[in-house]
């Protein structure tokens, strides 16, 4: 796009005055702050400020008021967003005798400008924009409570220019609702994140931080513009060591990078460590020595980083150790950190997932959604103030689809956050569209009714409960300008925080929040572009829980795409369809994930949550489906929310299609408020869920041309694929509760592939018919496999003696003596079939599994003439057939005649075995048509 020159009468406005060129500046903050330059920029997510027309309709001055740090932040930012998006530099000055866009704190700006109404009440992270026409001059003046405020006011105004403009006269008074809006990373000191799909660590390689921090400023920046305020580097599995001293003082390094971007550094704990890194005999968190210990260490984290954040802590959960090992609970080994960390105004956030993963499956009462509530409630009360207890959204484990966790009710006198993922663990690993925002904003709206009065989640986090209940109690109210533990950089009050014996003052309550377990990485941030509007929405419903989630869709699709209507639309409008399909063709009805359970949390398999300790069960039998948790049959967990919400759980009838699986075990034949029986339900959702996600197809194609080419097509061949593992998914549910229930589909569509073509029943050269494990993932059950020498030795580590009778099997042939592949073993195989009906134009999806190892081979030909050729080369879980690596490949628009010969030839590559499920012939009714791969 070319850039527009500034305005004559800006350019006369600027005449005369001393300059400071853009380049300057950037060197000077550059030097400042020592920023590095990054292949991997925030550019590459919302802030490229590249889309903005016409001229710049604000002042190309700016006058800076303060020079902290984050001041300086601010300015630059400012800078760097009118140039880019205007192609005019704004000049940086101290004077007031032109139009500026000024920038100060509140107490700046009052003591700077007499006459101006700058509001005496902003809140440490508030902003004020507004306009002033003093003697002749325009001002557009950003005030922020603190240089805090300032930066997100700097970011606001960009934000709004980029997007909306800044219309004459405009004016904003903004504040985050929620203290702390942190996101969390799950990286491990050897580089890898635990449930990361994008690729490797920004922070650490090797066991220590990486000596390249500037993808990190780039993260800061991009963090700081949507106003997230703290970052927990580490895995919450926590590795002991990084809390050494030699790896703290490398973590300051992460700290002072984040810092001119107004992000504080956390860090996960590992509860043990007085005892594996501290050679103490114990890590009971009552021991003396133990407290001294941790108070020791909270010394020495702030002597290196004097605004660390605080901890985060997973204890007695997942084989992870904690305070039950002596007998102790969680507000224990929470109080003894805290103690530690409030000299310093550090806080704790202590992880309310924490439950038994070996519970009794034939037990009806035992459920591992009480766990939380059951837990933590009874300490309601005992936790030191600050301490945060988070909690992840539902009471399981971030499925697509859990009622909000009965916990955020339970603590009416703990400080409190909600954990959500935007890494889409259970979510489609990013290969799948699925915005996450409305699920976030329903979980946020959703009302609880404690005490029988209107209590959103949004406003527990907030600490209005909390609080009004400290008023009630007589205690002072929360000084909501305090703010410190999160944001502010007030040491001076540590000194008198520390008289209190470890503990804080009632009145700094509430310090609630929300968290989001990132999962960034080296491939631009999250892998798939679409994905970003993810990370982007955390921060803006973080701040604001009040935002419409197809607003925020609209404005970072603007920023990161363009500003074509019909992009925006178009985009926000696949965006907001994308959790619902997901959730149609995955596990609807409240079902939770029916994925691999135990293994990748990716594709189906549906019996994997069940007969373990794990307690992810959907209990699912050939008379119904659904885990009984009412109080008058099942576990009991209905009763965990407050009466108004739990009498409307405790009933099958009252409680909400969406979730009736999740509270009860029905009959297939038990009918829904909509009307359709559960498992007709069943069916009609992932049929129509796989054909939502064959619709996302169409609609990108529609912004051919209108988008960046190379966005179009990484989009494109994203969704290709999701459309086709959607039908992975349709099928292997369908079938399995076909095969369950003995209920036919009312449409006939379950267990009937018109135009299908089954490998197994192909004419097979090299290829010999295996079971698929589990059973559901392939057409049928079965599928063809080439021998490959490779596969069969290094799947999963299989003992191929150990494998008679498991139902999969190996192709073991053939391994030459000296243990080296045998030449044949790596030779293409081919499966054939005959067409024998209706003449005409056909799209030809392949069925095929992409096995890690290996990029296999695949040919389709017709009558020997290839049509197409392609690899099998992504990169999906698991190294054994099934529904992770199920993947279709459609060729379209061939013509087939009775009698023709369709071949497909795969020929296998490491332990890639170049697996065949089916091919399926779709006519083209309209020649001029060809439709997408559904
Ligand atoms: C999930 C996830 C784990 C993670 C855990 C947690 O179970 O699969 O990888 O450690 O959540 O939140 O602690």
């Amino acid at each position: 796009m070319s850039q527009p020159s500034p305005a004559p009468q800006v350019q006369m406005l600027r005449r005369g005055k001393p300059r400071v060129s853009l380049r300057s500046v950037i060197f000077t903050f550059a030097m400042a702050f020592a920023i590095p330059v990054s292949s991997q920029t925030a550019d590459q997510a919302w802030l490229r400020y590249g889309h903005a027309h016409g001229m710049p309709p604000v002042p190309l001055h700016i006058r800076a008021l303060g020079s902290q740090p984050l001041e300086k932040t601010a300015v630059e930012e400012l800078v760097r967003g009118i140039d880019r998006l205007f192609g005019s530099s704004p000049s940086i000055g101290g004077d007031d005798t032109e139009s500026a866009i000024v920038v100060g704190t509140a107490e700046q700006m009052r003591s700077t400008y007499h006459d101006l109404n700058v509001p005496s009440t902003l809140a440490p992270e508030a902003f004020w924009i507004a306009e002033s026409h003093p003697a002749g001059k325009r001002l557009v003046m950003i005030a922020g409570g603190t240089e805090q405020g300032v930066l997100y006011g700097a970011f606001a105004l960009v934000r709004r220019l980029a997007t909306s403009g800044w219309p004459p006269g405009t004016a904003i008074t903004d504040h985050p609702a929620l203290k702390i809006r942190w996101v969390d990373e799950w990286d491990n000191p050897d580089g890898t994140i635990e449930r990361g799909y994008a690729g490797r660590s920004i922070f650490f390689e090797n066991g220590n931080v990486r000596a390249d921090l500037a993808p990190v400023a780039e993260y800061g920046r991009l963090l700081a513009s949507v106003g997230i305020n703290g970052l927990n580097v580490n895995n919450v599995n926590a590795a002991p060591q990084l809390i050494d001293s030699d790896h703290l003082h490398q973590l300051a390094r992460i700290a002072d990078t984040l810092r001119p971007w107004g992000v504080r550094l956390a860090m996960s704990a590992a509860i043990a460590s007085p005892q594996t890194i501290g050679g103490l005999a114990t890590y009971d968190p009552l021991d003396p020595a133990v407290k001294a210990w941790w108070a020791a260490k909270a010394n020495d984290i702030y002597t290196l980083i004097p605004d660390f954040a605080g901890f985060t802590v997973k204890a007695d959960s997942e084989g992870q150790p904690g305070p039950a090992s002596f007998g102790r609970t969680p507000a224990d080994a929470a109080n003894t950190l805290a103690a530690a960390l409030a000299p310093h105004g550090g806080v704790v956030l202590y992880r309310a997932f924490v439950y038994n993963h070996h519970l009794d499956w034939r037990n009806p009462k035992a459920d591992r959604a009480r766990a939380a509530y059951d837990i933590f409630h009874p300490l309601d009360g005992q936790f030191l103030p600050n301490v945060i207890v988070q909690t992840k959204e539902g009471p399981i484990d971030f499925q697509a689809r859990e009622p909000v966790s009965p916990l955020f009710a339970g603590l009416e006198h703990t400080s409190q956050a909600m954990e959500v993922q935007i890494t889409q663990e259970y979510t489609g690993q990013q290969r799948h569209l699925v915005y996450l925002a409305p699920m976030w904003k329903q979980v946020l709206d959703t009302d609880l009714r404690a005490s029988n009065e209107p209590t959103p989640v949004n406003e527990i986090l907030a600490g209005k409960f909390l609080s009004e209940r400290q008023q009630r109690a007589g205690k002072p109210a929360p000084d909501d300008t305090s703010n410190r533990f999160v944001t502010g950089h007030d040491f001076s009050r540590a000194a008198s925080r520390s008289k209190l014996d470890g503990a804080l003052a009632p009145a700094e309550l509430p310090l609630g929040g929300i968290i989001a377990v990132a999962g960034i990485g080296q491939d631009r941030w999250l892998g798939s572009p679409l994905a970003l509007a993810n990370l982007y929405a955390f921060g803006r419903l973080a701040w604001n829980p009040s935002l419409d989630p197809a607003e925020i869709a609209a404005e970072w699709t603007e920023q990161t795409i363009g500003v074509d209507p019909e992009v925006v639309h178009t985009v926000t409008a696949m965006l907001m369809q994308s959790w619902p399909a997901y959730e149609a063709y995955t596990g609807p009805l409240g079902l939770q994930t029916l994925t691999d359970i135990t293994g990748s949390h990716y594709g189906p398999n549906i019996e994997s949550s069940e007969r373990n300790g794990w307690g992810q069960w959907h209990n699912a039998d050939a008379q119904g489906v659904g885990k009984d948790r009412s109080v008058a049959t099942g576990s009991g967990d209905a009763g965990q929310y407050p009466p108004e919400v739990a009498k409307l759980y405790e009933d099958a009838a009252t409680t909400p299609d969406d979730l009736l699986l999740f509270f009860h075990h029905v009959p297939y034949s038990w009918r829904l408020h909509s009307g359709k029986t559960v498992i007709q339900y069943l069916y009609d959702s992932h049929y129509d869920g796989a054909a939502q996600a064959a619709h996302f197809l169409d609609e990108w194609a529609t912004l051919k041309g209108r988008v960046d080419p190379a966005l179009y097509e990484d989009v494109r061949a994203r969704l290709e694929y999701q459309a086709g593992h959607a039908i992975v998914w349709r099928d292997a549910v369908v079938q399995y509760f076909l095969k369950l229930s003995g209920i036919p589909d009312e449409k006939g569509r379950a267990g009937h592939y018109p135009g299908r073509l089954e490998a197994e029943d192909a004419r097979l050269t090299g290829y010999s018919v295996i079971d698929v494990t589990p059973w559901e993932d392939s057409s049928g059950g079965k599928a063809v496999s080439c021998p490959s020498a490779e596969f069969a030795t290094s799947a999963t580590g299989i003992n191929l003696a150990s494998m008679k009778g498991t139902g999969f099997s190996p192709y073991i042939q053939p391994i030459h003596p000296t243990g080296a592949l045998a030449p044949e073993a790596m030779h293409p195989c081919t499966a054939e079939w005959t067409w024998s009906g209706v003449p005409g134009r056909y799209n030809i999806a392949v069925q095929y599994f992409d096995l890690q190892g290996g990029a296999a081979k695949f040919t389709l030909s017709v009558n020997s003439q290839p049509q197409a050729t392609w690899q099998a080369d992504a990169n999906l879980p698991s190294k054994r057939p099934n529904g992770d690596n199920s993947t279709r490949h459609t060729i379209p628009n061939i013509a087939l005649k009775p009698g023709d010969t369709i071949r497909v030839k795969g020929t296998p590559d490491g332990s890639d075995p170049a697996a065949l499920d089916y091919i399926e012939l779709t006519r083209i009714r309209d020649p001029g048509v060809v439709l997408s791969s559904h």
